[in-house]
């Protein structure tokens, strides 16, 4: 008998009769909210308009390399973060953990170079980060943003700002702040570095398991860790302001006069340094105001990345952006409880009884829809009175009504649910009356 050939490696056991459940980190977004996406989205694509952005749709899926190259290879995001796994044809891939980067390769892989300048972007989608997953944190997030790809003018980065500002107003949002400081050129950060490594050395002993490892690998992050036991020693670091080449400085001056200009309130904050490495001069974050220095709390953050394209291979190419993160800002929306209008909730429902009538009253439904008018219904249900209750649940306040009597008539009854008082109109002139009501109110 030959021998039976048992595979060195069997394929994990992937079934179970256990109801799947969401991975961590991973949310559904269930119709219910779908009023709030649908409100930052249509904010996020108005405002795109209104500020003359193209809209730019780009791969879930890029070479791991793209990131590593743009976000570095010694932030969290690429030390820890990324989806990344080896594809059998292209190698390692990663699913993009922010926006940026694929904005900044599109522009070179297109040769958008050859455009008018400055080339600006808009874009709205999900991005995968494996962080710790908590209120306000996903594995699988939102961002919307703004990238203006081609221009040094400090006017460029006081604009993105007012752009956020005016978007937020928009929703409707009231607390939040805006802070912003300089990081400067690599050239003028170097020095830096060098000063505020030789400052954390003599405190190294006290410093969280992290911040040693940033000493070493990242030391600008040790200005915003959040752990209480390196807080003290922030106060005494040294500023990277005092540090800037006299170019970011007044690159910085102007931004900050555009600011004071448009009357847009903002906080310097010294120890914003971003966690992302391709910045140059101006980074901005906006917080929620009681969250200030909360952990992961920031509603969003951008700035300037002027060596970002010639990183990546493209020519020397000034640009600057800012993306927001759609679930906090609906979070901060439902905690200052922000009031929505939902323009697609149905303005009549439209009751039948009987086989006869149903049919017309399908017929009716469509026509309404083609029009534009959005009507609930039910035509599973026959009885007027569990329909009127329907109607009722969903506060319209008129309700269409086609019996049996009406077929014959050639007529169509319309209740005023606030008032009870019900007319009856020639079904012909059926969306003439409705639109007529809607109308008035
Ligand atoms: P970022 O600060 O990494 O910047 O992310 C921007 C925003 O995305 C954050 O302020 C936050 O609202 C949201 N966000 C980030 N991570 C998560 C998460 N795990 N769960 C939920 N929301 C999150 C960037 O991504 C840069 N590309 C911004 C930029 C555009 N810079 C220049 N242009």
């Amino acid at each position: 008998m030959p021998k039976k050939v048992i595979p060195k490696k069997m394929p994990a056991k992937r079934t179970s009769n256990k109801i799947p459940q969401l991975l961590r980190g991973f949310k559904d977004i269930l119709p219910v909210d779908q009023q709030y996406w649908r409100l930052v989205r249509q904010a996020g694509q108005d405002f795109a308009d209104g500020y003359s952005f193209g809209k730019i749709s780009l791969p879930i899926l890029e070479e791991s390399n793209l990131f590593v190259r743009s976000i570095g290879k010694d932030t969290d995001i690429v030390q820890k973060e990324m989806f990344t796994y080896n594809d059998v044809s292209e190698g390692s891939v990663t699913l993009r953990p922010e926006f940026t980067a694929s904005v900044a390769r599109a522009y070179i892989n297109h040769g958008m170079f050859n455009l008018p300048q400055p080339v600006k972007f808009y874009y709205f989608g999900p991005l995968f980060r494996r962080d710790k997953p908590q209120a306000g944190r996903y594995r699988q997030f939102y961002q919307l943003g703004y990238e203006v790809i081609g221009d040094t003018g400090a006017i460029i980065d006081a604009q993105l700002i007012v752009l956020a500002y005016n978007l937020l107003n928009q929703l409707g949002l009231k607390n939040f702040t805006i802070q912003i400081n300089s990081i400067g050129t690599p050239e003028s950060r170097k020095e830096y570095k060098k000063e505020l490594v030789s400052y954390y050395k003599s405190k190294r002993k006290m410093l969280c398991e992290n911040c040693k490892k940033r000493l070493l690998k990242n030391p600008l992050r040790l200005l915003d860790c959040k752990e209480a036991s390196c807080q003290p020693f922030k106060g005494e670091a040294p500023q990277i302001v005092d540090w800037l080449d006299d170019e970011s400085k007044a690159h910085f001056m102007k931004v900050l006069e555009y600011l004071d200009g448009l009357d847009i309130p903002y906080i310097l904050n010294p120890y914003l340094v971003r966690g992302l490495d391709y910045y140059t001069k101006t980074v901005f974050e906006i917080w929620p105001a009681e969250k200030e220095d909360g952990a992961q709390g920031a509603l969003g953050g951008g700035g300037r990345y002027d060596g970002l394209i010639e990183t990546l291979g493209g020519r020397p190419t000034p640009a600057a952006g800012f993306s927001l993160g759609v679930e906090r800002l609906i979070i901060q929306l439902k905690e200052q409880e922000v009031k929505l209008t939902n323009h697609q909730a149905p303005k009549i429902f439209l009751a039948q009884i009987g086989d006869q009538a149903k049919i017309k009253a399908m017929k009716l439904f469509e026509q309404l829809r083609a029009d534009g008018i959005i009507a609930a219904e039910n035509f599973t249900k026959d009885g007027l009175k569990n329909q009127l209750e329907i109607a009722n649940n969903l506060g319209v306040r008129y309700v269409l009504i086609l019996g049996q009597k009406e077929v014959v008539d050639g007529t169509i009854l319309l209740r005023d649910m606030e008032s009870g008082v019900q007319e009856v109109f020639d079904f012909n002139k059926t969306l003439q009356e409705i639109k007529k009501k809607l109308s008035a109110n």
